[in-house]
């Protein structure tokens, strides 16, 4: 305090901004999202497929745009909308796919991500189109290109060196591998759960391998959450009220815990000059249905919107009277529709990741790895 007031104004200024631009990083906050449908910000709108979210009830609660849907395949915003909205970001990154995406790239980032998309290129075919993750790296070497075309190549390091790349797929392989394609007919007949997980981390790692060669420093990598909670595997696998899939979810265990032996690693291997974090969402996820009152919500099984048998529909009809129903107090409900969770259980988890300790993000959270000075 005595130093400050014996500073003039002025210099107090001068101090205060030569403080501020010691202690903020350089950029704003950009980031590059890669994932599915749990994280798509409207890629799918630009596709052929069956997996869209491109109608009302969708986006219902996004005020952005007043409402009405994005693409977004939840009644608001999702995981990194909110942990970009915290970290200062100027406004969501665009989907890769909508005209002048490009043109944002610098600033805010851009979303890759595709509903329907999984680790392995064939997760998703009965949707028809879809982004597979090697397809979404691609995408991102040509926004790569862009930027390099407009800062070069030192500029283009920087930025990347310090934007936040995550990357939330699996869930989709997981579901296809249980889904019957036809039936009551399994199609993992040949495969094991525990080559399954196997394959899944290995592929995957291609993937986060290529994000490191092409300058990716900080990398978020969602776990996959608990699955046979979600109301689409409960209702096919006939599981009673207030339980779960067992046989699904030990099969997510199990993956989760392959990557994150396998990030550790790769954290040993490059640290510090990579930092890659393994978010856990199946805890947080596990917590919130198991804890629903201490979070307050009043429903963790059923979805808000859509049935909750098949074909699990989540629509608006001709008039408001014929739609399916929609949940009264959307805050109150866990799930939005039979995969994927509401606003409100998005906002619990982007908290924890960007807040929470190393049960939740691991060995950072979100916040202490945008502050981490990457060598
Ligand atoms: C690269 O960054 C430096 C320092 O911020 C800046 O002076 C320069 O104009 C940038 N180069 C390009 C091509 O944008
Ligand atoms: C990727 O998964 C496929 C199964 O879809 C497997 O045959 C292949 O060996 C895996 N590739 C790597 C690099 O692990
Ligand atoms: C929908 O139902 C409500 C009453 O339940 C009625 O007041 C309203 O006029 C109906 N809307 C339409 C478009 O039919």
């Amino acid at each position: 305090m005595e130093s400050v007031f014996f500073l003039g104004k002025h210099s107090l200024y001068a101090f205060l901004i030569a403080l501020s631009s010691h202690i903020l990083p350089c950029f704003s906050y950009t980031s590059f999202v890669f994932g599915d449908s749990l994280v798509d910000g409207g890629n799918n709108n630009y596709l052929f497929t069956l997996s869209k979210a491109d109608a009302p009830p969708y986006g219902i609660d996004f005020k952005p745009s007043g409402g009405q849907p994005t693409g977004r395949f939840t009644n608001g915003r999702t995981i990194p909308d909110i942990v970009g909205e915290a970290m200062g970001g100027q406004s969501y990154p665009p989907p890769y796919l909508a005209p002048n995406a490009a043109a944002y790239s610098i600033q805010t980032g851009i979303n890759y991500a595709s509903g329907a998309s999984g680790i392995l290129d064939d997760t998703g075919t009965l949707f028809i189109g879809r982004l597979p993750l090697k397809e979404q790296i691609n995408n991102f070497v040509k926004t790569r290109e862009y930027i390099v075309g407009v800062m070069g190549v030192t500029n283009t390091t920087n930025l990347l060196k310090n934007a936040i790349f995550s990357i939330t797929t699996g869930s989709n392989d997981v579901i296809n591998y249980f889904q019957p394609i036809i039936p009551f007919l399994r199609n993992n007949n040949n495969v094991s759960p525990n080559m399954f997980q196997d394959f899944l981390v290995s592929n995957l790692t291609v993937q986060l391998e290529r994000l490191y060669v092409l300058g990716a420093r900080k990398v978020v990598v969602v776990g996959v959450g608990p699955l046979g909670c979600i109301p689409f595997i409960r209702a096919i696998d006939l599981i009673p009220s207030g339980e779960c899939s067992g046989e699904v979810n030990a099969l997510v265990q199990g993956y989760n815990q392959k990557l994150k032996e396998k990030l550790y690693q790769m954290n040993r291997d490059l640290w510090p000059s990579a930092v890659f974090v393994y978010a856990n969402s199946y805890d947080i996820f596990r917590d919130i249905i198991l804890n629903h009152h201490i979070y307050g919500f009043e429903d963790n099984h059923g979805p808000c919107c859509g049935g909750y048998f098949p074909p699990f529909v989540c629509y608006e009809g001709r008039d408001v009277n014929s739609s399916s129903s929609v949940c009264s107090d959307r805050k109150k409900y866990v799930f939005w529709d039979a995969y994927h969770p509401t606003e409100a259980a998005n906002l619990v988890v982007a908290d924890q990741l960007l807040n929470g300790d190393k049960s939740r993000s691991y060995p950072m959270n979100i916040r202490e790895l945008y502050n981490y000075d990457i060598k």
